[in-house]
């Protein structure tokens, strides 16, 4: 089955049974609390609060879909930065039961997939909400084998700081989480209560090329017609197959290409940032194996043909946008990377300041270079080297660093404070031998590595999370002080000791609850953090466990 048939068969599928076929909102979401649209469910926040207002009582969509927070596991066989989402949903409508009954009718009946290959997941409550009792009744009544899980796994929402959100029932086929159900019952206000929506709303998301793996039994997302031309294409590029690169290449160009089309232009700002991030990378990729000569445009052609009657391309501005851009960048990059083989060894915050000013490299680009020779290289001094030199040039580079490199700067430095307090909170529930082993944040999530033998139980996690929400109500000042290296040994705080910070270092002090040696930046207060959630503890490599956790 192509794309194209699967499109067609969910919206008539839906159509068919009473809703309204709305179409896709733009990548750039008017909630401008996020950067990118991530979910169908966006563009009609506002009518889980105000169902008069929707178009109809349940609409149908098929929405593009920008999540840069995937990114890294892009390259697998199920993450796509770009990605279709194909969507039904509810303002008041039907809920659970019709849900639920639609979409197993819409996987077996009409994708006539093997019930044996399908599982569902439901979610099983905390001390926050309940659980979902009404979807594990309707589940035992159709005979459907369910998994109870918890929040991070089967509670969505809200997306920003407050809207609905709800319980869901996932779909899974061959152990492949294809079909999200949404039932918004509650909206979380901005203090973090939960009360109850007076209509009761249902939002439901499947990923397209997912459900085209699943249906033809197909390797992976890349092996869907909606990577083969631009697939072909660029094995008329390369010298040297490489199966993982070839895919990270293809999912940034088409990220690109269609970020563009919504007006996004490659910049050292925002959005801009992250488009301008994925065609170098791509481009660093694509070097690595042996493509030297402009191509990208090249690629973009073939994904205009793969979505031609789908989606309407402004195709001379993309591809004069990524010519721009590839030029520019190819211009620098055999230096950069000499550049950088030449430093390697002792590379700085300095450098890799050098690297991003002189050549182009986006600091991310430099950082996954490094991990790939195995080399350290700490942001913090990156972005020391590149404060220091906005003093020196404060009109050139403002706004950059802030909103820029940081990707929203703000919810950066929430993130940076949040994983203090993420570190002292493990060390008091797990033990004083618990130490960082890595750090990594973005605008969306902080992710953090550190020492433990063995997966945390839920009780742990729960004390984690607790731990830290009870700090950031508490509205700790957070105080910097700057000390000798050797009085901040003394002190006990906590930090790496290597002499890279010279002789005076900072120390940050969150109240008596964590100290810290660290470049900042932090919020004045932990009150500003917001509600701090654990969303993901899996194994990073032998003895290291790795958390990911939002703010909301
Ligand atoms: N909004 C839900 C999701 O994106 C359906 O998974």
């Amino acid at each position: 089955m192509d794309s194209k048939t699967l499109r067609q068969k969910f919206i008539q599928f839906f159509v068919e049974r009473g809703h309204k076929q709305v179409p896709s909102a733009s990548l750039i979401p008017e909630d401008q609390s996020v950067l990118f649209t991530t979910a169908g469910m966006q563009q009609f926040k506002k009518f889980y609060t105000s169902p008069e207002a929707a178009p109809a009582k349940n609409v149908v969509t098929v929405q593009p879909c920008f999540r840069t927070s995937d990114i890294e596991e892009v390259g697998d066989n199920t993450h796509l930065t770009f990605f279709e989402m194909l969507g039904n949903f509810s303002f008041g409508g039907y809920f659970k039961k019709e849900t639920i009954e639609m979409g197993y009718e819409f996987l077996t009946k009409e994708l006539e997939i093997d019930p044996k290959r399908i599982y569902c997941s439901v979610f099983k409550g905390d001390e926050i909400n309940p659980r979902d009792e009404e979807s594990v009744e309707i589940l035992e009544k159709m005979g459907l084998t369910y998994k109870e899980h918890s929040r991070e796994d089967n509670f969505w929402g809200p997306t920003g700081e407050e809207g609905p959100c709800g319980p869901t029932v996932e779909f899974y086929v061959d152990n492949i989480e294809i079909w999200n159900l949404v039932f918004n019952e509650y909206y979380k206000e901005k203090s973090g209560k939960y009360r109850n929506l007076e209509t009761k709303g249902v939002d439901t998301g499947m990923g397209l090329e997912r459900m085209l793996v699943v249906v033809n039994k197909a390797e992976n997302v890349f092996h869907t017609d909606l990577f083969d031309l631009p697939h072909k294409k660029l094995h008329q590029f390369l010298k040297k197959e490489d199966s993982f690169d070839e895919r990270i290449i293809l999912d940034h160009i088409k990220a690109a290409v269609f970020a563009i089309n919504d007006d996004v232009r490659p910049s050292n700002k925002d959005r801009g940032y992250i488009v301008r991030r994925l065609i170098r990378r791509a481009i660093v990729k694509g070097n690595q194996i042996g493509i030297v000569e402009n191509f990208i445009k090249k690629i973009a052609e073939e994904v205009f043909e793969t979505y031609k009657g789908i989606y309407q391309f402004d195709q001379k501005m993309i591809q004069d946008e990524l010519e721009k851009e590839e030029t520019k960048f190819r211009n620098t990059l055999s230096n950069g990377l000499k550049e950088f083989e030449k430093q390697k060894q002792n590379l700085t915050g300095e450098i890799a300041f050098n690297l991003y000013q002189t050549y182009g490299f986006p600091w991310e680009m430099t950082a996954e270079l490094a991990e790939e020779n195995k080399i350290n290289v700490d942001r913090k001094d990156f972005e020391k080297a590149f404060e220091k030199h906005q003093e020196l040039s404060r009109t050139a580079s403002a706004g950059m660093f802030k909103g820029g490199l940081a990707d929203g700067g703000e919810m950066e430095t929430k993130y940076h404070t949040a994983t203090h307090l993420l570190l002292a909170s493990l060390r008091q529930v797990l033990g004083p031998d618990v130490y960082q082993k890595g750090s990594n944040i973005t605008a969306e999530r902080l992710r953090f590595d550190f020492n433990w033998p063995e997966k945390l139980t839920d009780e742990q996690i729960k004390k984690v999370e607790d731990l830290v929400n009870v700090q950031i109500k508490k509205d700790l000042p957070v105080q910097m002080q700057e000390m000798t290296l050797e009085e901040a040994k003394e002190s006990g705080a906590m930090g790496v000791f290597e002499n890279k910070y010279g002789d005076k270092v900072k120390v940050y002090s969150i109240g008596d609850f964590s100290q810290e040696l660290c470049g900042g930046p932090h919020v004045k207060s932990t009150g500003e953090l917001g509600h701090f959630k654990i969303t993901k503890e899996e194994s990073s490599s032998a003895g290291i466990r790795r958390i990911k956790a939002i703010l909301e």
